[in-house]
């Protein structure tokens, strides 16, 4: 059974230790749970991916602790030092061309010359990374396909009898309780966001001043080379899910949104941050109970953008 510790200094010291020896430590962001492996260690980086289930040709996100560190292992622009300004830390994924001299595991990026780099706004997540001195690879941490965990609870349950991971830093229920907003840059230098997440489109457009591109084509082959987390199934609860309705039909259960709909609700009060902060936990929960789930519409602006994606994945 894998240890859950509550996250303190002398956890984080002994999480340090682990990864250190090649091991991997589950730990907490402000958007999931991340599945953690020291970045420059070939073994330990492919125990992510066996652990995880996860076909090796879908890059990791490599978390950073601070905008120097990134720095070191990527080229930076103009562009991509407003965007690190405003959101870093935050949910915000860049992807990014590595230096030579990076020392990260090829594994890490699966053969691409690009890396995705986040800086987590979790203070467990960044003082493990800057104890820890070198960049931490950590998908999320959940089997492949399945939910994104947003509890330390939610990552034990998918990771019974596991001998590579070391244990979980236990640090709450995630704040934003969806994954980071994905991004990149294409050859004129324009922003194209591959998965929208906790950053929303319209913040970045204010931000970098310009129109932002959604990246999207419909060949899924296509999709896994450019950015796996495009995949059509993704992110799905083990259950049959059902979106956009307005009533539950026999043996399902409905989860609303706003104050029409009672409990469970994504957000009564019509919050779309608090309902992406409640989308995985309660797709987790009642999963569980084995019933047919079905979910309230949601509308498609800011982070709804991303509850919509996730959901539309999930339930195709
Ligand atoms: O919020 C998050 O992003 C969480 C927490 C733990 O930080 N992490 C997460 O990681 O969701 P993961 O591995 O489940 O999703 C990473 C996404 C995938 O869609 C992957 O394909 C894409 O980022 N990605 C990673 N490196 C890439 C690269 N070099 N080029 C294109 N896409 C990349
Ligand atoms: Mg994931």
């Amino acid at each position: 059974m894998i240890k859950i510790k509550k996250t303190n200094i002398s956890t984080i010291n002994s999480a340090c230790h682990e990864l250190a020896k090649g091991s991997l430590i589950a730990f907490p962001t402000e958007t999931v749970y991340g599945l953690g492996a020291d970045a420059t260690n070939d073994t330990a980086v492919a125990k992510i991916f066996s652990n995880k289930e996860r076909p090796s040709f879908n890059p990791l996100i490599v978390h950073i602790s601070s905008i120097d560190q990134a720095q070191k292992i990527s080229i930076f622009n103009e562009k991509i030092e407003n965007l690190t300004d405003k959101f870093w830390p935050g949910p915000l994924t860049i992807i990014l061309e590595k230096t030579k001299d990076s020392k990260i595991s090829p594994l890490v990026s699966a053969g691409l010359k690009t890396i995705a780099l986040r800086q987590p706004n979790n203070k467990t997540a960044l003082s493990l990374i800057k104890k820890f001195k070198k960049p931490i690879a950590a998908p999320s941490a959940n089997k492949f396909g399945f939910l994104s965990p947003t509890s330390a609870s939610h990552v034990k349950k998918q990771f019974t009898n596991n001998d590579d991971i070391s244990f979980i830093i236990d640090d709450g229920k995630t704040n934003i309780g969806i994954e980071s907003t994905v991004l990149g840059l294409n050859l004129e230098n324009k922003v194209i966001i591959y998965r929208h997440g906790g950053i929303t489109k319209e913040e970045i457009e204010e931000t970098i001043n310009e129109k932002v591109s959604t990246f999207t084509i419909d060949d899924s082959s296509n999709k896994i080379k450019i950015s796996p987390g495009m995949i059509k199934k993704h992110y799905a609860p083990k259950v049959s899910l059902r979106i956009n309705a307005l009533e539950a039909q026999d043996n399902e259960i409905f989860i609303g949104f706003g104050s029409e709909y009672s409990e469970p609700n994504l957000s009564k009060r019509g919050d779309l941050n608090e309902a992406a902060a409640n989308l995985f936990f309660l797709l987790e929960k009642y999963e569980d109970e084995g019933k047919s789930i079905c979910i309230a519409p949601i509308p498609n602006k800011g982070i709804g953008a991303a509850i919509n994606d996730r959901l539309e994945r999930a339930s195709s």
